[in-house]
């Protein structure tokens, strides 16, 4: 039996793809590898959001290139985004590259397979189908992703991502419900709606009969098995009231949102194309803990955008004190060619500073975090069993409605809710012991 080795790298998105991949290349009669050593075929799926990215990347190829020269027989595919934005140079300028696809591409990695061994190129095609509508080889049996689009109509100055993934692109909401009523039925309890920007779904599709992507949460939670509905990501500017509504009246719709803001300074804010300012994204955040009082807020947050002054960034960290994120991912600014940042801003926030920004902002966002969660203390919240804890072997893992990892002491079956007293909290993990009452999922 010929085998893969696969490496992911970047976002839910790829992780999502890859999952299809596992399916696909399983359909196709292939084992997985160990390690790359082992495999006779070598996939990488990839990501180029920034430079460390590419750097991550490209280090790794350098091993394909090891193992091919040993080997010539070995097969090496490229697939995912930076495959997409190197495609005009990455048969040259990586010449033991057999394949390389674009993102969601999985359904032609199969077919690229059988031209390779015929003709041993590769080759960019998009045949603009769903990876999502292909099986998948799932790494947790209780959670799935589902995709919802592809691509992206924003213009954010500092992304690559319309770029590499081109126009948004919905998919119909007949797909999408099979596929979660399928997941359901092979024992999935929680999805994740997954998109580049998952609140403007739909608007691609003709307007008859078109859900919003409220109506979609609200479809989605409606199919027997699903517990739990999540989603990720989406924009500021297209959270609309039913949406926030979805969140206080569906008990499924899981009671967080990830909510990209990625800076602070309303300067700043305006020169990425965001289309908000700071006040307006205080805003929604007032209107969301309006209705829904206990949300989680995550968030994106750059340091080091091209002209960031100390004052902007001083609006970064003040935003992140005033919101009270529950947790935050935190990046340093990186130019991508490409882009309307990287090609036409320059890159004048000296390394330095930048580091020592980032620095200061991860301080006060763990600080942030760390009193957030602090707030379950004392509580019973249920709790989503995923399975052992990776961190101690007497105690189960699982994950709260506001998306926590919580590590537990007591029976639990994978795939259940069970409510779990909390007795301790880190900045982003809950402590705690299966509780003797039940409690309603959402309730608290
Ligand atoms: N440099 C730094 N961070 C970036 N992100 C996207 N592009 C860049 C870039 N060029 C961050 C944004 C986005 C997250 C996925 O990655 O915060 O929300
Ligand atoms: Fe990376 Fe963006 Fe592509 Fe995801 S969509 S893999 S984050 S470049």
């Amino acid at each position: 039996m010929p085998r893969y080795h696969l490496t992911t790298f970047g976002c839910q998105m790829n992780a999502h793809d890859s999952e299809r991949m596992r399916g696909l290349l399983g359909s196709l009669g292939y084992g997985e590898a160990p390690d790359r050593d082992e495999a006779d075929l070598i996939v990488f799926n990839t990501c180029t959001i920034r430079g460390s990215a590419d750097e991550r990347f490209t280090g790794n190829l350098g091993e394909a290139r090891r193992i091919k020269r040993e080997r010539p027989d070995v097969v090496v595919a490229v697939g995912g985004c930076w495959a997409q934005a190197q495609k005009e140079s990455v048969f040259r300028d990586y010449p033991f590259v057999d394949i390389a696809f674009g993102p969601g591409e999985v359904n032609r990695l199969g077919e690229m397979l059988a031209r390779e061994r015929l003709q041993g190129i590769g080759a960019f095609t998009f045949d603009g189908r769903f990876s999502g509508d292909l099986p998948a080889l799932r790494e947790r049996p209780h959670q799935a992703w589902v995709q919802i689009s592809v691509g992206c109509n924003c213009a954010c100055a500092y992304c690559i991502v319309p770029a590499v993934r081109g126009r948004e692109r919905s998919r119909p909401a007949a797909a999408i419900l099979d596929d979660v009523r399928r997941q359901a039925a092979d024992g999935v309890v929680e999805v994740t709606l997954l998109g580049q920007n998952v609140n403007a779904y739909g608007r691609d599709l003709p307007a008859a009969g078109r859900p919003s992507f409220a109506g979609l949460l609200r479809t989605v939670a409606e199919v027997p098995g699903i517990k739990r509905v999540r989603y990720t990501s989406p924009h500021p500017k297209d959270i609309r009231a039913d949406v926030i509504a979805a969140h206080r009246d569906v008990p499924e719709v899981c009671e967080h949102i990830h909510l990209p803001a990625q800076s602070g300074s309303s300067r700043v804010l305006k020169a990425m194309r965001r289309t908000y300012d700071r006040g307006r994204y205080l805003d929604l955040v007032g209107r969301i803990r309006e209705a829904v009082p206990g949300i989680a807020l995550t968030t994106d947050l750059i340091v080091g955008f091209p002209g960031e002054t100390d004052a902007d960034f001083a609006d970064t960290l003040s935003l992140v004190r005033e919101v009270g994120y529950d947790g935050a991912y935190t990046f340093v600014y990186s130019p991508r060619p490409g882009t309307e940042a990287g090609d036409h801003m320059p890159d004048d926030v000296p390394a330095a500073v930048k580091s020592d920004r980032i620095a200061a902002l991860i301080e006060v966002v763990h600080a942030t975090a760390r009193q957030r969660i602090a707030r379950h203390v004392g509580a019973v919240v249920p709790v989503l069993v995923e399975g052992p804890s990776r961190t101690d072997s007497r105690r189960m893992a699982g994950r709260s409605d506001h998306n926590v990892t919580v590590n537990f002491l007591g029976p639990a079956e994978p795939g259940t809710v069970v409510p779990v007293r909390i007795d301790a909290s880190t900045s982003t993990t809950l402590g705690g012991t299966v509780a003797e009452v039940a409690v309603p999922l959402g309730a608290v």
